[in-house]
């Protein structure tokens, strides 16, 4: 038996042991989507732990996934396989920022992108993901949104709402979608592929952004590959989501936009890592259960209205 399959079949019985269910981001290593009991988008994620049958649930994505968790089973034990798989994006929301926007524009709802930590979202008024932003920030009374920390999410929003969206801060991005799935790399794989239809994540520039066909959560993009017409298409996201929709649909011809739009972080996600998680149930990660009680309230109100 391969090194793979042997670590694959120690996890299946220690998931058995430990009556543990595996979620993994669509962005996680092949061998870790084979080994989950689940993969999906952000809020695919948060929805399933919710709904999870388990007392232990291992969070294979980035740090703030498994903090989302946390926060939604206060009863539950959620382990993240790498403590070290942070979000340089989630990094860029902090409290001098948010009190700094606050005091300048005392009336607009604070909407956060759930790529940000508990501390920031503590303060939230909505909590979105990409695959509901466009859909929530339509609903809210207020034409004026504040909005971080992913600056081009933000301009995604206000060109699907026709509200004047703030990005909170104005610099805020994740650099793999920022500098590895630029304009530069869309137009070479357009050119390397003229028949593909283009499926990008909002997290993309818009100048990038403004030459696809389609653009979405990780698992609306997925989705979008089988629902678009053509055979051919191009996903303008980190690599991982293309294993998935190869798997998902083997009649499609699927290609990255750019195969070395890889986020270190996801990656480090390891078959080791989960099977030692499993073994020594750490690390746990946790919340301050009064900052989570806040976080809860603003995410159940938030996924009540879309
Ligand atoms: P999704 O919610 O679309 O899966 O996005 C998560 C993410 O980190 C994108 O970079
Ligand atoms: Fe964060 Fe970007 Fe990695 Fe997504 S791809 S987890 S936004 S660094």
């Amino acid at each position: 038996m391969g090194f793979i399959a042997e670590l694959q079949e120690r996890i299946e019985q220690l998931k058995r042991r430990r009556r543990a269910v595996i979620l993994a981001h669509n962005y996680q290593l092949p061998e870790v989507q084979d080994v989950a009991d689940f993969v999906g988008d952000s809020l695919e994620l948060a929805k399933k732990a919710m709904q999870a049958d388990a007392d232990v649930i291992v969070l294979a994505g980035v740090y703030f996934m498994a903090e989302t968790a946390t926060i939604l089973n206060p009863d539950k034990k959620v382990i993240i396989p790498n403590i070290k798989a942070g979000c340089p994006l989630a990094g860029f929301m902090n409290l001098g920022t948010i009190r700094k926007y606050r005091e300048l524009y005392p009336k607009a709802p604070l909407v956060m992108y759930i790529n940000s930590y508990a501390m920031a979202k503590y303060y939230a008024d909505y909590i979105v993901t990409s695959s509901s932003a466009v859909k929530l920030v339509s609903k809210l009374d207020e034409d004026v949104i504040l909005f971080g920390p992913d600056k081009n999410l933000a301009s995604f929003v206000a060109e699907k709402t026709g509200k004047t969206v703030i990005p909170v801060p104005r610099e805020g991005h994740c650099p793999v979608h920022e500098y590895l799935l630029d304009e530069y790399y869309v137009l070479k794989a357009m050119r390397e592929h003229p028949n593909a239809k283009l499926i990008l994540h909002p997290e993309v520039p818009p100048e990038a952004r403004r030459h696809a066909h389609y653009v979405g959560s990780t698992s609306q993009m997925i989705r979008a590959v089988g629902e678009l017409g053509g055979d051919e298409f191009l996903l303008g996201t980190e690599e991982g989501l293309v294993y998935r929709a190869r798997k998902l649909y083997p009649g499609k011809k699927v290609y990255p936009v750019n195969p070395r739009a890889v986020c270190i972080n996801m990656k480090k996600n390891t078959l080791l890592h989960i099977v030692r998680a499993l073994e020594s149930m750490k690390p746990v990660v946790k919340v301050d259960p009064r900052i989570a009680a806040r976080i809860r309230e603003t995410l159940e109100l938030s996924f009540s209205m879309v």
